[in-house]
């Protein structure tokens, strides 16, 4: 017993000094890796979203939102299904402790300022279709804001557009207030481009 005891307490001690150290990955994760990477970073070529260092509630509510049809994706909704409150928790936890890693290329900014100016000044401010800046929500370099606010900074292109249109059309929703959607619905496809690629080309990290 005592030396049971002593274990628990040395273990914990290492666990906490290192400060690194993490409870082994959910089951599940083994076969989100094919699209979100072993590392959580995502797949930019095929447009699949990284997962790593984002927010845990958010993710959490992402796979709920998934299952239960307020966000439709349907390869999404099959991996979302099976999963439990505790199951959620415990994958939006894994992910969110995976550190964001720089991708070995970017994509090039685009040479227009279009994207940049929306990212941190908005559009259209001071007339009745005013499009607030996606960095005073989304954080400086759009690396996200726990725990409602997702970094955007270096997600695929196609991935971040998608969304967009999404919200335009309904097939993502939000539970509460509408957020994405209010804004979405004021962007052009001009602007849903310039603004998707501005965003695919920052870095991750922040560096
Ligand atoms: C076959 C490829 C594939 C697999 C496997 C897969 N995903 Fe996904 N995942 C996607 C795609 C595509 C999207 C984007 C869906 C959309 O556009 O709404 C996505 C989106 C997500 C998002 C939302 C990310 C965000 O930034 O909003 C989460 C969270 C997620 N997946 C978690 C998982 C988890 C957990 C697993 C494993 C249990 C998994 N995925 C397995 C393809 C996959
Ligand atoms: C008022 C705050 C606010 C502003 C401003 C804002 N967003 Fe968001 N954004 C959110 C919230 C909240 C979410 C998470 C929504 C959810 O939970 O589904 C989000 C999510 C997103 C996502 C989904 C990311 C992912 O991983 O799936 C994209 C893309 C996005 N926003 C783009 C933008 C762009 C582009 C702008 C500027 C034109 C912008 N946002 C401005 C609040 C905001």
């Amino acid at each position: 017993m005592i030396k049971a005891g002593m274990f628990v307490v040395a273990a914990a001690l290492i666990a906490g000094g290192l400060g690194t150290a993490q409870a082994a990955p959910p089951p599940q994760v083994a076969q989100c890796a094919g699209c979100h990477g072993a590392n959580g970073m995502g797949n930019p070529v095929a447009g699949f979203p990284a997962l790593a260092g984002q927010p845990t509630e958010y993710l959490e509510q992402q796979l709920y939102a998934f299952k239960h049809g307020t966000r439709r994706n349907a390869i999404m909704k099959s991996f979302a299904l099976g999963l439990t409150a505790a199951d959620r928790r415990a994958i939006a936890t894994y992910y969110h402790d995976l550190p964001a890693i720089a991708p070995t290329a970017l994509p090039a900014a685009p040479s227009d300022a279009t994207g940049a100016t929306l990212a941190m000044n908005g559009a259209g401010i001071g007339t009745d279709h005013a499009i607030p800046a996606c960095d005073s929500c989304h954080g400086a370099g759009g690396l996200g804001v726990a725990p409602a606010f997702p970094r955007l900074a270096g997600e695929p292109a196609a991935y971040i557009a998608a969304q967009l249109t999404d919200w335009q059309s309904g097939s993502r929703s939000e539970t509460d207030v509408h957020l994405m959607h209010n804004i979405a619905v004021m962007l052009s496809p001009a602007q849903i481009k310039a603004v998707s690629e501005y965003f695919a080309a920052l870095p991750p990290t922040g560096k």
